[in-house]
């Protein structure tokens, strides 16, 4: 499948530059028609006869099955979840905190990790370790970093493959050897990666990845997926029990993963993330990655030989990724968001930390979507913002 087969099945193309997939990608018609025709399966034998019950279940293997493979984990280490934030704290709820244990989390990162960690401090005295990444460091200066705030006290390592305020790459694989070194495991927020870029947690070598599927893979709101690495499975207990058998230990249960489930999973949701991941799948990881780096490095440079526009995210090829976080001199990010999006279609969003707005550019993106976006931006450099 090329970008233009893509763009066609993306309704939202033809009206609008979409460079937000950071927050939430479109849905391709073909996943919207297989939510649809499954939800249509189950209602017509009866969601709880027998029939019905096995389109459930196989919807969700089928979702499972495909996240695994494309994880390139065991099956049996992934369950489902509904957001990123689900997987984050199935694992941070989930572990035996004593006050004074440390958690050691970054200062970029999303309130999908901050806040379950502001949580533990409160609740359960622990001590949150945020250690100041600046967003354009080099890979080596955050192991360095990383690695001077590791002691003793640390119960785990929790970051973001990606950063989403401002595209920064993790480097994970060593992050999580340094961590090991030490006996420490590793959660990784994949919000920003999964369907972004090639994941292999077996050559990371992370311990928990949580991810979502509405946001680069385009799949439906509500999907997502926890990989536990097998010998990490008793570290964390559910964070609430559903029944006997799932809240059991026993590991020769045919899903030794399925006690962390709370929420029953919607057959048609997780047929639409399976469809994304084979879509995903069709275009090739690899292809996306390629493409949405072109992109990026295209707005990078045109941004950076415009006057009064500034590029606050990463440039380098290890740190950077499709996304582009930008500063335009004199707008406050929120004004420059709404007045591209209502005078030129163009669709953004505002970031903290560094403070400017993002885009993102993903597979369907095309050359002239960001020539335009450049052009728009220099237009209204030249403008300049004028409070109402
Ligand atoms: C890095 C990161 N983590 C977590 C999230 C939240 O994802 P979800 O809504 O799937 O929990 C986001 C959403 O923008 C994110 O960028």
């Amino acid at each position: 499948m090329n970008t233009d087969q893509l763009r066609e099945l993306l309704p939202v193309t033809r009206d609008l530059i979409y460079m937000n997939t950071g927050w939430a990608g479109p849905t391709t018609t073909q996943v919207l028609r297989r939510i649809a025709e499954t939800l249509e399966q189950e209602s017509a034998v009866g969601p709880a006869s027998a029939k019905g019950v096995a389109i459930g279940r196989e919807a969700n293997n089928e979702a499972r099955v495909a996240v695994a493979s494309m994880l390139n984990a065991a099956e049996v280490d992934v369950t489902l979840t509904h957001s990123t934030r689900e997987g984050v704290n199935v694992v941070l709820y989930g572990m035996d905190w004593k006050p004074g244990d440390e958690l050691l989390i970054c200062d970029l990162e999303h309130p999908a990790l901050t806040s379950p960690a502001n949580v533990l401090a409160q609740r359960m005295g622990v001590k949150v370790n945020s250690v100041a990444i600046p967003a354009l460091s080099q890979q080596s200066e955050i192991l360095n970093l990383v690695k001077s705030a590791l002691n003793k006290r640390t119960k785990i390592v929790a970051l973001s493959h990606i950063q989403y305020t401002c595209g920064l790459r993790m480097p994970i694989k060593e992050i999580s050897s340094m961590a090991h070194e030490m006996g420490i495991p590793v959660l990784v927020d994949g919000a920003q990666s999964f369907g972004q870029i090639d994941v292999n947690v077996d050559d990371l070598g992370c311990d928990f990845y949580a991810l979502s599927g509405q946001k680069w893979l385009m799949g439906p709101v509500g999907t997502g997926a926890l990989y536990v690495h097998p010998e990490r499975r008793n570290m964390i207990e559910p964070l609430f029990s559903t029944n006997a058998l799932e809240a059991s230990h026993d590991t020769t249960e045919r899903r030794p993963l399925a006690r962390f489930g709370l929420v029953s999973q919607s057959p048609g949701l997780a047929a639409g993330f399976s469809e994304s991941i084979r879509i995903a799948s069709e275009i090739g990881i690899g292809n996306i990655e390629q493409h949405a780096m072109s992109l990026a490095d295209l707005l990078r440079e045109r941004i950076a030989a415009t006057v009064g526009c500034n590029i606050l995210s990463p440039t380098l090829p290890e740190s950077a990724c499709g996304l582009v976080t930008v500063g335009l001199d004199g707008w406050p990010p929120e004004e420059l968001v709404t007045t591209l999006q209502e005078r030129f279609g163009i669709v953004g969003r505002t970031v903290q930390g560094p403070d400017g707005i993002r885009f993102s550019t993903h597979f369907f993106n095309t050359p002239s979507e960001v020539e335009k976006v450049r052009d728009t931006l220099e237009q209204l450099a030249i403008e300049k913002y004028k409070p109402a």
